[in-house]
């Protein structure tokens, strides 16, 4: 039986005057508000980017064609190939001396993904993390252990700036080195934790090692983010660590962390900050915008950003749009995949979150796991590599574990499998976002 988590949560949901105007603001007042910016944004980006400004005449609109909130599905969408093709500075629409940050993804192919901040920029970034640790627990005189990469990702220094926004005294202890991981969370006590949830695992691991009992840290919350996850790691953290695990979302050429984040009353997804973030949800294939409730892919437009706007980008995650609860804003689902992680084997749309969710059902086996995709003849096959819980040493137990595995993943997602048990500590661990498909098979 799972134990509930022990730590209150009256001290930790804030209280309404705690919060910031567009939290507590009506959707109206909400919607006018994104209008009038949305009208401002394009602007922005039609007279100062070249891109968007061939883009938006090659398409036939203008910033001022915009009538409604609705009007903005006439316009053109943004991908990455736009902002590679852009490299370095060519989607910036403020001269390069107000620019105050630049951080970059470093991507799998080529050329990184390279965005800039003025100093409002970075301001409204501080107020969102600041928002979204508030909304997870956190408050002014907290000690938060930042465990999230420093550097050109924009995590660390994201998370940073919006943890100290809020008062909390920060450990800019970035990614990496589990055990001095472990040694600062009993010896500084924090009590709140940012870092990737598969990276918390190894967190989780090295406490074990240790002989340490997790449950007794100082922790009281963990906030996500990063990299999907789902509800059964949830329940997997909270657990083990007694803490409340919260989910945060965002991505660079949005802003980084803080364009979306869940409430610890409620931990029912993500509420979008759409005072600075638009959201729409699209059809991958058509484009059309779906109405709310239907999944699709999620697409931004920034509302308040200078240095640079971005106008319907194309986030390749696949969520829904769902009303308010928390807070009056719309959340969205938990993520379920990046389109680009989807694997079709044998014709069969799976997500790694699918077969992450069935792990917590089989007591021997861990979290820690890795699809690795190989091909025999023509036919593409599929084996999920996953470690074994290290008290489970046992052959037998683990072909049965195994077996209940693969049919679990053939009874709920329809695929045939190979479920390979692993011991423990056999599978890579990543200090950041986890790598959950190995693609062997022969490419061309
Ligand atoms: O990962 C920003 C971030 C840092 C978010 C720390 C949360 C915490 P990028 O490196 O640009 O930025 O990667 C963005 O990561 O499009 C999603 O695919 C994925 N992602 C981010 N947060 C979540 C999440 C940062 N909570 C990409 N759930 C996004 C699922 C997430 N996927």
């Amino acid at each position: 039986m799972l134990q509930m988590p022990l730590r209150k949560l009256d001290q930790l949901t804030p209280q309404p005057t705690e919060l910031d105007r567009f939290e507590v603001a009506s959707t109206a007042e909400l919607r006018a508000w994104q209008f009038e910016q949305l009208k401002w944004s394009l602007r922005h980006a039609y007279e100062n980017v070249p891109h968007y400004r061939a883009k938006f005449d090659a398409a036939g609109i203008r910033p001022d064609d915009l009538k409604s909130l609705d009007d903005l599905a006439r316009f053109p969408f943004t991908t990455k190939a736009d902002l590679r093709d852009n490299y370095p500075f060519g989607m910036f629409a403020v001269s390069e001396k107000d620019v105050a940050r630049i951080h970059a993804s470093s991507g799998t192919t080529g050329k990184p993904t390279v965005v800039g901040y003025t100093r409002r920029d970075l301001d409204t970034w501080s107020d969102v993390v600041a928002r979204s640790i508030r909304a997870a627990g956190g408050r002014a005189g907290m000690k938060l252990h930042n465990a999230y990469g420093y550097g050109l990702f924009t995590g660390g220094l994201g998370a940073h700036a919006g943890a100290e926004r809020l008062g909390c005294t920060v450990i800019p202890v970035s990614g990496g080195m589990t055990e001095r991981q472990v040694q600062l969370i009993n010896d500084f006590k924090p009590d709140i934790i940012m870092v990737t949830p598969s990276y918390m695992l190894a967190i989780l691991d090295e406490f074990r090692k240790q002989g340490l009992d997790p449950r007794k840290s100082s922790l009281r919350v963990g906030i996500f983010g990063a990299e999907p996850w789902t509800n059964a790691m949830r329940e997997e953290i909270e657990e083990a660590f007694d803490i409340h695990a919260v989910d945060i979302y965002g991505l660079s050429e949005v802003i980084g962390p803080g364009v979306a984040s869940e409430c610890v009353e409620t931990k029912d997804g993500l509420h979008i900050w759409e005072d600075h973030f638009y959201p729409e949800v699209i059809d991958p294939f058509t484009g059309k915008v779906l109405p709310d409730g239907e999944e699709g892919e999620l697409v931004f437009t920034s509302l308040t950003k200078e240095a640079m706007p971005i106008i319907r980008y194309r986030t390749r995650d696949l969520t829904r749009l769902l009303p308010g609860t928390a807070r009056n804003m719309r959340r969205m689902e938990k993520v379920t995949g990046r389109s680009d992680d989807m694997i079709i084997l044998r014709g069969v749309n799976v997500f790694p979150t699918q077969i992450e969710e069935k792990l917590l059902i089989i007591p021997e086996l861990s979290m820690h796991y890795q699809i690795v995709l190989t091909r025999s003849g023509r036919m593409d096959e599929m084996e999920v590599h996953v470690e074994a819980r290290p008290e489970f040493s046992d052959p037998d137990a683990r072909k049965a574990a195994a077996h209940r595995l693969e049919s679990a993943i053939k009874d709920t997602i329809g695929i045939s499998s190979r479920v390979v048990i692993r011991d423990a500590d056999s599978i890579e661990r990543s200090a950041g976002k986890a790598r959950r498909i190995l693609d062997r098979r022969p490419q061309g």
